[in-house]
């Protein structure tokens, strides 16, 4: 029998009651990946109208995505409220407004690939709530450090849609077999590799990099002798990162002083995955998981990957 999402309750202290939570994750993938398929025909491509609280162009596959995610999170009866990159505020769910976890999402990552058919993502973590349970949760209880993450991981839409995600037991990818309509655990205990590997990052910005990257950035490549890959969704390049090694990075420039992936969609659930699978993730100046958010929608600079490549350039 294969091990579907069921096997997470098996995981550690936190697998129990991250389960079902990734359950509705896995539901939300499941109905995300049949959007994303038919979305030409149903003319649900292009720009939806309207700006994101970062200013940046939703496409209509965004906001779909977040009504998915945000329905999928309410049926697990478990999550009193998610914060999405998609939403200024938090969404609180008022028939579960009195439940114990709230849920952080990119629902879909890499929306400048979806015109051209590239892969995409879905990236979540889960906390604890910190406010009492007799009121509705607060922005506050969504600003924990990454060592307070309970539950992290991300869903690639790519040639098969894969679920990979961590309760802080290892890091564990499922793949959608569409024979079973269900995840089937396909890739048990991912390691990045020490050696070997690829880097990632958009080098056009290299001349606008600060904090004196473009130094250290050529003795890595100097030293390493690692390749180049570059989607530019950011699950797609991290799912490379993770399979085979290398280091992919988002760094402060000239045009983005505090980096442009968001703390609490990206940078912490990457770095709770990346530190799961033996790997490195550094901000400026420390881990990324020991950042202390200070507002929902906050970015910083991301050096992700195995250690000797990440230490070379966020050391
Ligand atoms: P999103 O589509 O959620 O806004 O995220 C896009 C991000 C990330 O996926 C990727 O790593 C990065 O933007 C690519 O940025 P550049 O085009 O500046 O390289
Ligand atoms: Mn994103
Ligand atoms: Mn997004």
């Amino acid at each position: 029998m294969p091990q579907t999402l069921n096997s997470i309750a098996h995981q550690g202290a936190n697998g129990p009651a991250m389960m079902p939570i990734i359950q509705g994750v896995g539901r939300a993938a499941a109905e995300i990946s049949y959007l994303l398929r038919g979305a030409v025909f149903r003319g649900a491509l292009g720009a939806a109208g309207g700006e994101n609280v970062q200013g940046e162009q939703q496409q209509k596959l965004d906001v779909l995505s977040d009504e998915i995610f945000l329905d999928e999170m309410r049926s697990t009866g478990f999550v009193c409220a998610v914060g999405s990159e998609e939403q200024e505020e938090l969404q609180v769910i008022e028939e579960y407004a009195h439940a114990d976890y709230l849920v952080l999402v990119d629902p879909l990552d890499g929306s400048s690939n979806l015109d051209i058919d590239g892969p995409v993502g879905t990236i979540f973590s889960v906390v604890r709530r910190r406010s009492a349970p007799d009121g509705a949760p607060v922005e506050a209880d969504t600003l924990q450090s990454g060592r307070e993450v309970l539950a992290a991981g991300y869903v690639l839409y790519g040639p098969a849609t894969m679920l990979v995600c961590s309760v802080g037991e290892g890091v564990h990818g499922f793949t959608w077999n569409p024979n079973s309509a269900r995840f089937e655990l396909s890739h048990p205990d991912m390691r990045i590799p020490e050696q070997g590997g690829y880097y990632s990052v958009n080098e056009a910005n290299a001349d606008k990099w600060l904090d004196g990257l473009a130094e250290k950035f050529a003795r890595m490549k100097r030293e390493t002798g690692l390749g180049m890959r570059y989607v530019g969704s950011m699950v797609a390049d991290m799912h490379r990162t993770l399979l085979k090694g290398g280091v992919f990075l988002y760094p402060a420039d000239e045009k983005n002083p505090n980096g442009k992936l968001r703390l609490l969609y990206e940078a912490i659930p990457m770095g709770f995955l990346v530190e799961q699978a033996g790997g490195r993730a550094m901000s400026r100046g420390g881990s990324v998981l020991d950042i202390v958010p200070e507002g929902l929608h906050q970015r910083v600079p991301v050096y992700l990957g195995a250690a000797r490549a990440v230490d070379m350039l966020a050391g």
